[in-house]
């Protein structure tokens, strides 16, 4: 048993998580609509830290500037009664038919100036409520034919486009940072910045690159196959890491959303280890859908479920370091050996070249006989994941 989550374990959830209505390409919603000042006090009791929203989460696209206000007053109203806190916000940039070709990289002009404004406008707001992460995820950035959009010219819109927000943030003086957030496709056929490494090597192009970072999400990377853990190891040693989307996927099909934990658990307990261990303060930040099968209950369970999960995880992944057979096993694999930097203090390229000892006299059939003794340190991982 663990404890239950309290604040300092920064857990966050989007209204559009628990708010799912669970309608999906081939049905109709299964659930009412909630409440987005019930979603906050019941997440408060839950044990959970702080709450997210796309703009028209809390504010339906359209509402009259009265109705803007009154939800807005309501919703800090709840933020204030329960302690709840808002460390990021983000744009719906995808749900209107306007968006249909994307926001930013958009083939319509006006509608790339359109999506800058509502992003400015959810900014503003973001700010007001103490938000210190503004999240872009580019769901409609891409196509379903190579024949309909210059990838060049998309990513120099979008590179505009992440400019100029980025900029005006500066201007406000918004104490806000911006993170992509990477997908392979759906609801694009391919969208554009597709992985964690497509952004990183995005943002490098950015004049402000400092303010922008990624918001990985595990399922995301995992829908390309690709393996999660990696991508938050270059991620965190980048300095890029500034939020994170958790939940659960089987691999490369559709968004599964699941619980976190609930998909490649062996991954699940890596990451917590390297969240816990790797210098990331942030949120921990569940962007999951509850199963369409389950009623408002359901909901509360399955978001209940993902702390739960991430508590136990931690739980392991400390028993993990704090064991003196992992300690010798991680020596004994020379783990630590990989952080002494391959030339000496000093050491030139003529230096190593000089070095008889790393080149002519190198036993390479001696050193290739030598094992890494992984199977030793992998086993312990599992065994300690699972409890034992
Ligand atoms: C998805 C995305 C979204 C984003 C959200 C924040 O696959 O649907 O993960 O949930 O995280 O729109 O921008
Ligand atoms: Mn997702
Ligand atoms: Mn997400």
């Amino acid at each position: 048993m663990v404890e239950g989550p309290v604040r300092e374990d920064k857990f966050s959830f989007g209204l559009w998580t628990v708010g799912w209505r669970a309608a999906d390409p081939f049905g109709d919603p299964t659930r009412p609509a909630l409440d987005a000042v019930e979603a906050v006090r019941r997440l408060a009791e839950l044990g959970a830290w702080g709450v997210t929203f796309h703009d028209d989460d809390l504010i339906p696209f359209g509402s009259t500037e009265s109705e803007r206000e009154r939800r807005i007053a309501r919703f800090s109203d709840a933020l204030a009664e329960t302690g709840l806190v808002v460390p990021m916000a983000t744009t719906n940039l995808f749900g209107h038919p306007v968006f249909k070709d994307g926001a930013l990289t958009s083939n319509d002009r006006d509608v790339r100036r359109f999506a800058l404004r509502k992003v400015m406008r959810n900014m503003d707001l973001a700010a007001e409520l103490g938000a210190r992460t503004y999240v872009l995820w580019g769901g409609r950035e891409g196509s379903e034919t190579d024949a309909a959009k210059d990838v060049r010219a998309a990513m120099e819109r979008y590179r505009e486009g992440i400019d100029t927000l980025a900029r005006y943030v500066t201007e406000q003086g918004y104490d806000l940072r911006l993170a992509l957030e990477p997908k392979p496709n759906e609801p694009r056929g391919d969208i554009l910045l597709p992985t964690i490494g497509h952004a990183l090597a995005f943002i490098s192009t950015l004049e402000h690159h400092e303010i922008v970072g990624v918001n990985p999400e595990v399922g995301h990377e995992q829908m390309a196959g690709l393996n999660f853990v990696h991508g938050i190891g270059q991620a965190l040693w980048q300095g890029k890491l500034f939020h994170i989307d958790l939940n659960g996927q089987h691999g490369p099909r559709y968004d599964q959303d699941l619980v976190f934990g609930h998909g490649d658990v062996l991954s699940a307990f890596f990451l917590v280890d390297l969240l816990e261990n790797g210098g990331y303060d942030g949120p921990r930040h569940f962007d999951f859908k509850p199963p369409r099968t389950e009623d408002i209950e359901g909901v509360w369970a399955s978001a209940e479920a993902n702390m739960r999960s991430y508590l136990l995880l931690r739980e392991r992944a400390r028993r993990f370091r704090a064991d003196p057979r992992v300690t010798e096993a991680l020596a004994a694999s020379r783990v630590p050996e990989l952080a002494r930097p391959t030339l000496a203090e000093g050491e030139t390229p003529a230096d190593l070249r000089a070095d008889r000892d790393s080149y002519e006299d190198f036993d390479a059939e001696s050193a290739a006989r030598r094992g890494y003794a992984y199977a030793q340190l992998s086993q312990l991982a599992f065994e300690h994941l699972l409890g034992d």
